[in-house]
């Protein structure tokens, strides 16, 4: 749906340039085609995000299921980064896929340039009590990055995450983690960004 409204959207601006510029039928193969580049970095972000959150998840709710949070903790501590790069290279060298967050668990988490500008950017739209688009593009030098904003939406989230952690699993988690910086979190809060980069 979204998808769709922009390439309309891209549409309705390239016939008004045409309508009001003689000489403007290059213009507007050319802004076609930036918003065809526009439209396909929004799916490559979406189909890369998608997965990455389905690889994650689906690990992390069969090891709850099958051995609680503590075997789902060492789980995700010893196989999130190696199941994060894996993703990134089934989706070929011109795209990469990672998490990033203000307050991270594990450090190479840690959003820092623009990311972190743009996850400040959310908070604050959060905090005035917006809803959060789905996702947002960001044009680079080089491509594109797709963030799509990781919410705290379901409750299994809070057990590793949330304010009243076991004490048992607490000290696991900063046996692993001694910086932690993931607790705390409530239902609906802003845990972090999936970040897709798109090369051109
Ligand atoms: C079983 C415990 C557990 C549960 C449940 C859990 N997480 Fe995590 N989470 C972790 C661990 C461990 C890491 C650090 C992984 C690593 O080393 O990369 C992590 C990392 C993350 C990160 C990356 C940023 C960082 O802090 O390193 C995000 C984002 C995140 N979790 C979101 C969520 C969301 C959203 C949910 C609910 C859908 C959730 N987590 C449920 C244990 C958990």
């Amino acid at each position: 749906m979204r998808l769709g409204r922009s390439i309309l959207v891209c549409i309705a601006a390239s016939a008004m340039l045409f309508a009001s510029h003689p000489e403007a039928k290059a213009s507007v193969a050319k802004g076609k085609q930036v918003c065809g580049e526009t439209a396909q970095a929004v799916k490559t972000g979406k189909e890369a995000s998608r997965l990455l959150l389905k690889t994650l998840g689906g690990n992390m709710k069969k090891h709850m299921k099958a051995g609680g949070a503590k075997d789902a903790l060492s789980f995700c501590s010893m196989n999130a980064a190696n199941l994060t790069a894996e993703v990134g290279s089934k989706l070929g060298d011109k795209v990469s896929v990672k998490r990033v967050t203000l307050k991270p668990r594990n450090p190479a988490n840690l959003a820092e340039g623009d990311e972190k500008e743009i996850l400040e950017a959310l908070e604050n739209l959060k905090r005035n009590s917006v809803v959060l688009p789905k996702y947002l593009l960001q044009k680079t030098k080089n491509g594109y990055k797709y963030y799509k904003p990781l919410l705290i939406n379901k409750k299994v989230c809070l057990k590793c995450h949330g304010r009243n952690i076991p004490p048992s699993l607490q000290a696991e988690i900063k046996k692993v983690y001694p910086a932690d910086k993931a607790t705390g979190y409530k239902m609906g809060d802003l845990r972090g960004a999936i970040v897709v980069t798109i090369e051109k």
